[in-house]
């Protein structure tokens, strides 16, 4: 049966490009003569009914804004079975087709489990700043995500440099250090401390040597590092070494912000190819895209999967420092 009427939402951390991803969606199903559904609030939106009609009007003007005019929420309630069988209900009485879920492993999860237990057609999109998601090179949000830490960075670094001073600035990145290792680089760090290497703390304090402890220096973590965040690893630093260092945690500011062209692109082309992929029949499946290339994934592979950091970033960062 052909679908009629497609869904998409917003789940999880937002991420710079979901917007343009939405618009995309919107245009597209018109494009293709199919309804255009904005599920409001995530799963929790999906288990309320709240949904609204996504036009042409609706999708205007938004491409250049950060957030999602969709919202979005980690919900609860769809973690457990009664929850999802309630969404399930609230989506076919609506007579949605086919549901397009924009979001990160969080949300994977939970499109998945829809999938199996209601067998309502279900692809997701990687909107997430992590880049943590295998089946996709890059993910919506991550580019803006690192350019706008890389220029917050850059601030700190006029001001360590003045002063003379040793900062320890932490970057997002719940399990991955995607963003860690690419901003480090980008910002020429001392070192840079993420969870898929060994964080050696006589390293680190060598490479503050050998700049001189009264130099400035810039050290990146990635808060899911094992030894820890920027202020566990400030600490350390002192307790072992005597060295007085400034912590920074960048936070949600990383998460906020007009995306930048890759993103607006990125998200736009996966918003087509969702689409499309619902209307060939395609389920469970990510939508990525790597060297130029739509490709579509097993939502279980994107997060049971590795997405390892290049190890030529590694040794650059090394390298380099
Ligand atoms: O998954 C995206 C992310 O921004 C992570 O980098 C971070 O650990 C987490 O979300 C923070 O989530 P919340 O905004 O719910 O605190």
């Amino acid at each position: 049966m052909a679908m009629k009427k497609i869904a998409v939402f917003t789940s999880g951390g937002d991420a710079p490009g979901m917007n343009a991803h939405i618009r995309a969606v919107a245009r597209t199903c018109r494009a293709r003569g199919v309804k255009c559904i904005g599920i409001v609030g995530g799963y929790s939106g999906m288990i309320n009914g709240k949904f609204i009609k996504l036009g042409k009007k609706k999708t205007a003007n938004i491409i250049s804004r950060g957030g999602t005019i969709l919202k979005t929420s980690r919900s609860k309630e769809f973690i457990k079975p009664g929850g999802r069988a309630a969404a399930a209900e609230s989506i076919r009485e609506s007579g949605i087709d086919g549901i397009i879920a924009c979001g990160g492993d969080g949300t994977f999860h939970g499109a998945h489990a829809l999938w199996q237990e209601h067998k309502i057609p279900i692809v997701g999109t990687p909107g997430t700043i992590d880049n943590d998601l295998f089946g996709t090179e890059y993910t919506i949000g991550f580019d803006t995500a690192i350019n706008t830490a890389t220029e917050a960075i850059d601030r700190i670094r006029d001001t360590a440099d003045s002063h003379g001073r040793v900062f320890i600035i932490e970057v997002m990145g719940r399990h991955a250090g995607h963003i860690a290792m690419n901003v480090g680089i980008s910002c020429g760090a001392e070192y840079i401390a993420v969870p898929e290497t060994v964080t050696n703390l006589d390293t680190l304090f060598h490479r503050i040597l050998k700049q001189g402890r009264k130099s400035r220096t810039i050290v990146i973590v990635g808060e899911g590092d094992e030894v820890g965040g920027a202020a566990d690893i400030a600490k350390l630093m002192n307790e072992k070494f005597d060295l007085a260092a400034k912590v920074t945690i960048l936070g949600h500011v990383q998460r906020g912000g007009s995306p930048t062209v890759r993103d607006r692109v990125l998200a736009s082309h996966l918003g087509v190819a969702a689409v499309d992929a619902l209307l060939q029949g395609q389920t469970d499946v990510m939508i990525g895209k790597t060297y130029n290339d739509i490709c579509y994934t097993p939502l279980e592979e994107t997060w049971a999967k590795q997405k390892p950091l290049r190890p030529f970033l590694i040794e650059l960062s090394d390298l380099l420092a």
